[in-house]
């Protein structure tokens, strides 16, 4: 398993860290436009592989802006792509459409040369309709066109969930909770789906007050944005975590039941879209759209999600000639 993490900023060189002291890919190669990034965050990261017993080996390389070069990506299975901008406090990802739209296809066009079998995720934003060109402009099957954001928000979910349960006098983890986010990768329209929430099975809601779960609910939703406001930049270690699951899922054939943003063809009433829905995810990448069925006040809220990624697609403009 060769795989490719396209930008060595914080979250690429996260994504990079964790697959390599997870252990299961052959190679990892960490490819940026700044000479010597790269390379320096390959190196540091190797230097672990004795304390941290892993035989991955981490490669730094340099493509610069205008003399692309992506041989060394060469034979990828999997395509990670985290370049362009991040947000800065008070920004929304829809803010970032216009400069990168721009990147992530140029990054795309290139990967593929070289990698004309691999499977790709996308997390740079707004990462759903990052994911939407990226399938239009490489015109690959949807099977291998992902987004990741699901696993992200569903795990920043589960960290709020235990957090309440904690103060309601339960001793949880998030370990200990099951919790799903379908919907856009947006502060506004992600639906955490709170009729599946369980803390080892038990409903939550028989176990939280209606305000206490609306407040986890409203966290997790702004869970990106909080984080940003406190860092400066945006978040890090869980985007890398998520996308790193998600390369693990594929890797190992695990088939796993993973929410990530896929193209909708029929599903949940939806086509033409990108959006955040549960997908068994295998050495294919997308094996399987989960068709949960909505109800109520989670139908609603899915289909404002729908309309609001449907209004940030149309923004893609010339990006998609
Ligand atoms: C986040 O929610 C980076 O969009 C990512 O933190």
């Amino acid at each position: 398993m060769k795989v490719t993490v396209v930008g060595a900023g914080n979250v690429g060189a996260t994504v990079a860290n964790v697959l390599a002291v997870k252990n299961f890919c052959s190679e990892v190669v960490l490819i940026d436009i700044k000479e010597g990034v790269s390379e320096g965050k390959a190196m540091d990261i190797m230097q672990t592989a004795h304390m941290l017993n892993f035989d991955t080996t981490v490669v730094g390389a340099t493509s610069p802006v205008d003399a692309p070069d992506y041989s060394a990506t060469a034979g990828s299975d999997v395509v990670v792509v985290t370049s362009g901008m991040p947000r800065k406090p008070g920004m929304s990802r829809e803010d970032l459409i216009g400069v990168n739209a721009k990147i992530v296809k140029g990054v795309v066009d290139q990967a593929l040369k070289h990698s004309p079998n691999a499977i790709f995720i996308i997390i740079s934003n707004p990462m759903d309709a990052m994911t939407y060109l990226t399938l239009k402009d490489s015109k690959l099957p949807r099977n291998r066109v992902l987004g990741q954001g699901g696993m992200l928000d569903s795990s920043r979910f589960r960290y709020f969930l235990s957090k309440a349960l904690q103060k309601a006098g339960y001793p949880a983890t998030p370990t200990d909770i099951d919790g799903t986010v379908i919907g856009g990768h947006s502060d506004k329209t992600m639906v955490p789906l709170v009729s599946l929430a369980t803390y080892r099975g038990i409903p939550i809601t028989q176990l939280l007050s209606k305000e206490e779960v609306d407040d986890a609910v409203a966290q997790t939703k702004v869970g990106g944005a909080t984080l940003t406001k406190l860092l400066g930049t945006s978040a890090w270690y869980a985007p890398g975590a998520a996308a790193a699951a998600m390369v693990e899922a594929i890797a190992l054939d695990a088939k796993k039941l993973i929410p990530c943003c896929v193209a909708l063809d029929g599903e949940y009433g939806e086509k033409d879209l990108c959006i955040g829905v549960p997908v068994i995810l295998g050495k294919n990448g997308m094996e399987k759209i989960v068709e949960y069925k909505l109800e109520g006040d989670e139908k609603a809220k899915f289909a404002e999600s729908v309309a609001a990624a449907r209004d940030t697609n149309s923004k893609l403009g010339d990006a998609l000639k």
